[in-house]
């Protein structure tokens, strides 16, 4: 199939979902466009068309693709408009993301060709996965997008059948994560993290404290801190970066899976 258009769409306030995004792009040819869905919260509907590649990369939150990308999600329609789907993980599981991104994807007019999990470092825990994506993550990423090459090359929309990915349906219900970021001392109130958090839970009056209500636990916040002044902090903290680091040290492995 001849494909005139690249677009590109991810959430990634940790920067690693981009990277992977990025990668698999580097793979095709012809004109690109990048809804950064950080800066870009797709508030009306975007029409993707049939000579259109997607690729689309969303990092696991509990167990699902975060709420507030999938709500954004619903206003990006293709028409049998052929995709590449991608989900990033931190070396926990990735659960019921996948499937979730599929039947999301399938429902707004996208024939999704391959998609695959990857693994980054842990956004919260950030002693899980510390050096993930690696060469050998890398490796698989490229074998990844030149597959999904060739499949795009043979692709006919009309004789497109479903993606088989893993997960459940009905989905895992995602559970609440109870630690949320805040600045300490070093804090020199330049108003860089209020600028960047994608709910508007620090106020410049006060940019050490955080909305807990409102905050996702994203971490685009601590990321983009000059003074590494956000963080978390706190015994519970504590206790459950040690659990975590237990629970996921396992190495995980990327899965993919085309369109046969
Ligand atoms: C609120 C929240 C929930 C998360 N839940 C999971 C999870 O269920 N499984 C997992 O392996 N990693 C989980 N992670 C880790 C992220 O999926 C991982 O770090 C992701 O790649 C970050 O993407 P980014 O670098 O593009 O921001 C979670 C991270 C956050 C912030
Ligand atoms: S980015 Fe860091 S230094 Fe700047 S206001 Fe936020 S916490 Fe303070
Ligand atoms: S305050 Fe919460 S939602 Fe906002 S950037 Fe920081 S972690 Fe993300």
């Amino acid at each position: 199939m001849q494909i005139r258009k690249i677009t590109q769409c991810y959430f990634s306030p940790r920067g690693t979902t981009k990277k992977v995004v990025t990668a698999i792009a580097r793979q095709f040819s012809g004109p690109s466009v990048s809804f950064d869905l950080m800066e870009q919260p797709l508030t009306k509907q975007e029409q993707l068309s049939s000579d259109t590649l997607l690729i689309i990369g969303m990092p696991v939150y509990a167990g699902r693709i975060p709420k507030m990308c999938a709500e954004m999600l619903k206003n990006l329609k293709g028409s049998n408009t052929p995709a590449i789907a991608a989900v990033v993980y931190g070396n926990r599981e990735y659960d019921d993301a996948l499937i979730e991104l599929r039947d999301l994807l399938k429902e707004n007019g996208f024939s999704l060709i391959s998609a695959g999990t990857f693994i980054a470092r842990h956004s919260i825990f950030q002693d899980v996965a510390p050096n993930r994506p690696d060469t050998k993550d890398r490796r698989i990423l490229k074998e990844f997008s030149e597959k999904s090459s060739l499949i795009l090359d043979k692709f006919n929309e009309n004789t497109a059948t479903d993606l088989e990915v893993k997960g459940n349906s009905p989905y895992c219900q995602p559970g609440n994560v109870p630690l949320k970021p805040s600045g300490d001392k070093k804090c020199t109130a330049c108003g860089l993290c209020v600028k960047v958090c994608p709910t508007h839970s620090i106020d410049i009056a006060n940019p050490k404290k955080t909305k807990k209500d409102t905050c996702i636990s994203c971490g685009a916040c601590i990321q983009i801190c000059p003074k590494n002044s956000r963080g978390y902090h706190g015994p519970l903290y504590k206790i459950a970066a040690k659990k975590f680091r237990k629970k996921c040290a396992e190495y995980k492995r990327p899965e993919l899976f085309y369109l046969t």
